[in-house]
């Protein structure tokens, strides 16, 4: 078995917005911007473009503001259920247009509860060992393997959701992805303690960050906007999500997977304001109108990418973003048992203060289907699991490596085994019949990467 370890720096979850800011990268700019221009006549549909996206947004703005937190969809697990696994038609489109959701009652509120009383007394028998953030006072944990954390990926109601949140995507029929199969990627957690104010975040996007215009493959995937027509716009199309590199410049924090929706499960009851998450319901105008920035005649001819810079997050500067930052709205109440999830470009923040009554705590868990970025990644998660060790795209931390009572590969169901490829897939006509052939190709480099002859 090949051995893999994280190649990142020790460090905690601040590290991923640190950038390199080296001149001979950042000078690359100002031609790439003069290329992005010149192609596809970007050039003389610009201005156009760009006007008739900006009263979009203020239409759209007008509508998030009247609204608030009710603008955001909700629906209960069990109306997922009973749709066979998949949102509801209604719900769906909302969905997409929001590029978000809270989905109530994945797990029972007791579950949750549990879950959260049981990785509290895992950090408790560890005291000092584990890194976090702040340093002095952990409001997230570099932790990955308690039993909880691991438990709550596999659990058989999250799982369906996952997939749930998988199909809102799709992909030309040759692409190599199964958005009806989900892989686990294993994140870390945050346990915000009433009254803290250290763990604010302020607007960005994951991801990474010059890459969306660096990289000519993640590139494609906001053809429509670079061509001056963001209207025409899908970002629910995977075809070229599943090559683009997201991270040219190891970026602490940066994610290896390719995430339809990044995620979290609900550990608390919290409300608007209480330290809660906060974003951007307009997917498919704010990345239009994040892609098209950089290249407007005040910025056209500088290094200055708008808040993105080798090696870090996606930051939403004022300066350059305020119309989507007027656009962020705090997300409605959630229980424990709840989950969120947000489109991979999706703009988020954290409240400044938890101002809770409890808590505001979270297991962070994306949605990321079965592709071959994705099956690579996931070798070298196993290989972590196994050992105990950090996660290969987390910092090089391996707080977990000699606690008797983290979760082993035994630990798993066979939901769980699946997930972390512990179990080959079947791949035999009656259970591929409604695959496409870019699904079963993926199927196929999942049991040869995993389970080599
Ligand atoms: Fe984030």
């Amino acid at each position: 078995m090949a051995h893999y370890a994280s190649t990142r720096k020790p460090g905690n979850i601040i590290s991923a917005f640190k950038a390199n800011t080296d001149e001979s990268i950042l000078e690359r700019y100002p031609p790439l911007k003069q290329e992005l221009l010149n192609a596809n006549n970007l050039k003389e549909k610009l201005i156009d473009s760009w006007t008739r996206l900006t009263k979009e947004i203020e239409n759209e703005t007008e509508e998030i503001k009247r609204l608030g937190p009710n603008v955001i969809p909700q629906v209960e697990f069990s109306e997922i259920a009973k749709n066979g696994g998949t949102f509801p038609q209604d719900v769906a489109k909302e969905v997409k247009k929001r590029g978000m959701v809270v989905i109530r009652n994945v797990v029972s509120e007791q579950e949750a509860l549990q879950y959260k009383k049981d990785v509290k007394e895992y950090i408790l028998n560890h005291k000092g060992k584990i890194a976090g953030f702040p340093d002095a006072d952990p409001q997230v944990w570099e932790l990955y393997w308690s039993k909880s954390q691991v438990a709550a990926r596999s659990h058989p109601n999250f799982v369906s959701v996952t997939s749930a949140m998988n199909s809102l995507w799709h992909a030309d029929p040759e692409t190599v992805i199964d958005l009806s199969m989900n892989l686990t990627y294993c994140d870390r957690l945050r346990i915000r303690k009433q009254g803290d104010s250290s763990f604010a975040l302020a607007e960005h996007m994951d991801g990474g960050s010059v890459e969306r215009w660096e990289d000519p493959e993640y590139r494609k995937c906001f053809q429509s906007i670079l061509s001056g027509e963001w209207e025409k716009y899908d970002p629910y199309d995977a075809t070229h999500r599943v090559n683009a590199n997201m991270d040219l410049y190891n970026c602490s924090g940066g994610c290896s997977m390719f995430r339809s929706f990044q995620g979290w499960m609900s550990l608390s009851a919290v409300a608007p304001g209480g330290g809660t998450l906060r974003v951007c319901p307009i997917i498919k105008l704010s990345t239009a109108y994040l892609i098209l920035r950089p290249l407007l005649k005040d910025l056209v001819e500088t290094k200055n990418m708008c808040g993105a810079l080798p090696g870090a997050q996606q930051h939403i500067l004022p300066e350059f973003h305020q119309p989507l930052i007027d656009a962020v709205v705090s997300i409605p109440h959630v229980n424990p048992g709840d989950c969120v999830f947000w489109h991979c470009d999706g703009i988020h923040a954290v409240e400044e203060c938890c101002n809770s009554l409890t808590d505001s705590s979270v297991f962070y868990i994306p949605s990321t289907p079965l592709c071959l970025n994705n099956i690579k990644y996931l070798a070298k998660e196993r290989y972590a699991f196994e050992e105990g060790i950090t996660p290969q795209d987390f910092p090089l931390n391996n707080c977990e490596k000699d606690f008797p009572d983290r979760a082993k590969p035994s630990d798993l169901t066979e939901l769980g085994k699946l997930g972390m490829g512990f179990t080959p897939l079947i791949v035999d006509p009656t259970v591929t019949k409604e695959l496409s052939e870019g699904a079963i190709k993926a199927r196929k480099e999942f049991n040869k990467i995993l389970f080599p002859e």
